[in-house]
């Protein structure tokens, strides 16, 4: 008889998502009147912003007649998004907050940008270029994704402590400086928390040395507002030899329908003679047929300048939400990290209650979700994440809420 693949065994019985989810249709089963408050997910709640939705008209448009339809485009991306992303990179200047005025100065080149559907997809998908008779090294907490798609590939796994006393940031002093695949959140999820260029230069140094490849996930670029926190690994010198760097349109546009994210694999990282470069473009050339026309048009219309400062006020606008949410943390003593470079904030359960008996207190009584931190692994446990995608109106709910019954 065929055999399924062993290392299905090996996962957790459920992903976290899946089973608050699971959790959260029960309750409302046998509580049908409850009108609950979701802080769970890290889905956006705003619209795509008009600038956008005309591009995607007019691509509609452009699609319906002989002349300008779209089949197949290229495995890597078109030519004409991979162009703009690159120019961002090198000097970003449309927005027009000082903060987020900073040119990157940094030269990506257009071929080293690969558009796909998402960095969950993105990110598990590079595993395959590697062995997996090696180790993988993973912050605990992060984002759950890293795990099982590295426990399916058959990976053997490693955490790294990202705990509260070292502000949530792993660091690669403690480890033994063994060649190893390493997954980097930041900003990170679930924890908010961010590295400065000092603090990522250690593991870029550490890659250097110890012939290590970096998987940076810049999913949450678009929520730095300090100056000294990187926004693409790629600013610290000779990260171009050990990292690969992932983004998305998700949580900066409001993608996470339409689904748009790249990749960028720099050309001069090789492990022996072999360029990670031509790997990958090996693999999606029978691995995908790309991301849609449409949803191309859109993200490339993300780097218009009036996109932009839509853009900016939304990001703005969840960054308020952190305002308010911190605001009622603060006046109950509830200690929290996070939120100022990020979409999450990272809460201390009190009272020595677990995650999920936080969890459940908050759903059962104050019906609002939120994800329990030991879904992000065993150092979370003890934590929550409180999620700032979410209607103004709400949130201000929650902060009443939570002042009423502390
Ligand atoms: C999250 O809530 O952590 C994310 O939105 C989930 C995801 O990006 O897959």
């Amino acid at each position: 008889m065929i055999r399924i693949n062993k290392n299905f065994s090996n996962l957790k019985e459920n992903y976290i998502f899946a089973e608050v989810n699971k959790k959260v249709r029960k309750f409302k089963e046998s509580n049908k009147n409850a009108e609950l408050i979701d802080l769970g997910i890290g889905d956006v709640v705003l619209p795509i912003v008009m600038p956008i939705v005309k591009v995607l008209e007019d691509s509609v448009k452009s699609i319906s007649k002989k002349k300008t339809m779209h089949g197949y485009g290229p495995y890597e991306g078109y030519k004409w998004l991979r162009d703009v992303i690159s120019k961002d990179y090198k000097n970003r200047t449309n927005f027009s907050d000082l903060s987020l005025k900073r040119g990157l100065s940094i030269s990506i080149d257009p071929d080293e940008i690969f558009i796909g559907p998402g960095t969950k997809e993105d990110m598990g998908g590079i595993l395959e270029l590697f062995d997996n008779n090696q180790e993988v090294l993973i912050p605990d907490p992060v984002y759950p994704a890293y795990c099982d798609t590295s426990t399916i590939e058959g990976f053997k796994i490693n955490f790294v402590n990202a705990i509260e006393s070292e502000n949530f940031l792993a660091t690669p002093k403690k480890i033994k400086p063994n060649s190893s695949i390493i997954y980097i959140c930041s900003p990170n999820n679930p924890t908010g928390a961010a590295y400065t260029r000092e603090k990522l230069k250690l593991w870029v140094d550490f890659a250097l040395n110890s012939g290590s490849v970096i998987l940076f996930d810049g999913a949450y670029e678009a929520f730095v507002s300090e100056e000294n926190i990187v926004r693409s690994i790629y600013e610290i010198p000779g990260s171009r030899r050990c990292a690969i760097e992932f983004r998305s349109f998700s949580k900066m546009a409001g993608f996470t329908g339409l689904r748009c994210s790249y990749v960028v694999i720099p050309r001069e990282l090789k492990l022996n003679e072999t360029h990670l470069i031509d790997l990958w473009k090996r693999r999606i050339s029978f691995k995908t047929n790309g991301v849609s026309y449409l949803s191309q048009r859109a993200a490339e219309s993300v780097y218009q300048e009036d996109t932009q400062l839509e853009l900016e006020k939304n990001i703005n606008y969840y960054k308020e939400n952190f305002k308010t949410i911190s605001k009622s943390l603060d006046s109950i003593n509830l200690k929290y990290f996070g939120g100022k470079n990020s979409p999450y904030v990272w809460v201390k359960c009190s009272y020595n209650k677990s995650s999920w008996e936080f969890f459940d207190y908050l759903l059962e009584k104050l019906n609002i979700v939120v994800i329990p931190g030991c879904g992000f692994g065993e150092n979370g446990e003890g934590y929550f994440r409180i999620s700032c995608f979410v209607e103004h109106e709400k949130v201000n709910q929650v902060a009443e809420k939570i002042k009423s019954i502390f």
